[in-house]
């Protein structure tokens, strides 16, 4: 394996831009090649068996191009397809956004009462549940299925009365499977739903902590290229590619990446 050669990683569209922003903080000198599969966005509403179809086809696109790991940066892709990519890329490590999601809430939440929004198919799949109880016996974890938020995310719409409305409403159904006040953690369960996090933060008030992924990822990743002498030196580049619109995804991509991203910057490619 090849140092030089570049961390994969994918996602239904610009959400997993956050993942890629902690990897970039965390391991500056790597090279990223970030896929954007906005063509079949989303997949949060689609069966098991097109994500785990979609997430084949988009490892395949980053694998053809000489990655030397691959990062999941889609909860709904971890929870369907994480255990069929490592089994169909043997020699590749790949890594999903949901254990490290899952860590991030068990280590912030006093109480153990962890509400979790994220797509309907991760919410489906029962992920952060399955996860949340191996890792802390006794947790009670709810879910609610948050498919707006996706679009709102897409779309660039992160405040204001629109995104503060459809919040109210998903929070509220989760909030209500607690007992009142009890729910001390949000675990954001959507690579898309960070950049809302203020919005969200808002509404779900001063006793709910949010955690995501991202920085989670971030750390296992290090970890994973340094037990398999991964690490690279010197100055690392970002690629970009997107299966559909790239000047939209260039759009959106920077405000998820707090900095510009030019639209010749994002290389259109198909499955
Ligand atoms: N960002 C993705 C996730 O973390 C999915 C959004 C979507 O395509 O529905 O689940």
């Amino acid at each position: 394996m090849n140092r030089d050669a570049a961390i994969g990683v994918f996602d239904s569209g610009v959400g997993g831009l956050t993942v890629l922003r902690a990897l970039r903080e965390k391991l500056p000198e790597e090279n990223l090649l970030y896929l954007g599969d906005t063509a079949r966005l989303p997949y949060g509403t689609k069966s098991a068996r097109s994500v785990l179809q979609y997430a084949l086809q988009a490892t395949r696109i980053l694998d053809k191009r000489g990655i030397k790991m691959l990062v999941i940066a889609c909860n709904t892709a971890s929870a369907y397809a994480l255990d069929a990519l490592s089994e169909t890329h043997p020699d590749l490590p790949v890594v999903g956004v949901i254990a490290p999601g899952a860590q991030a809430a068990c280590e912030t939440s006093k109480s153990g009462r962890i509400g979790v929004l994220a797509t309907e198919s991760t919410v489906r799949a029962g992920a952060y549940e399955k996860s949340i109880a191996n890792m802390r016996s006794g947790a009670e974890v709810h879910s609610s299925a948050s498919p707006l938020l996706v679009g709102l995310a897409e779309e660039g719409w992160l405040a204001g009365e629109v995104p503060e409305a459809v919040i109210r409403h998903y929070l509220g159904a989760l909030t209500e499977k607690f007992a009142p006040g009890q729910m001390d953690c949000l675990l954001l369960g959507c690579t898309h739903f960070p950049v809302l996090a203020k919005s969200i933060e808002k509404i779900a008030g001063p006793d709910v902590a949010l955690v995501d992924s991202a920085h989670t990822t971030a750390i296992e990743v290090e970890k994973i290229l340094g037990a398999n002498q991964l690490r690279r030196s010197g100055g690392g580049q970002i690629r970009f590619l997107a299966t559909d619109g790239v000047a939209r995804f260039a759009r959106v991509g920077g405000v998820f990446l707090g900095k510009p991203l030019e639209p010749d910057q994002v290389e259109l490619v198909d499955l």
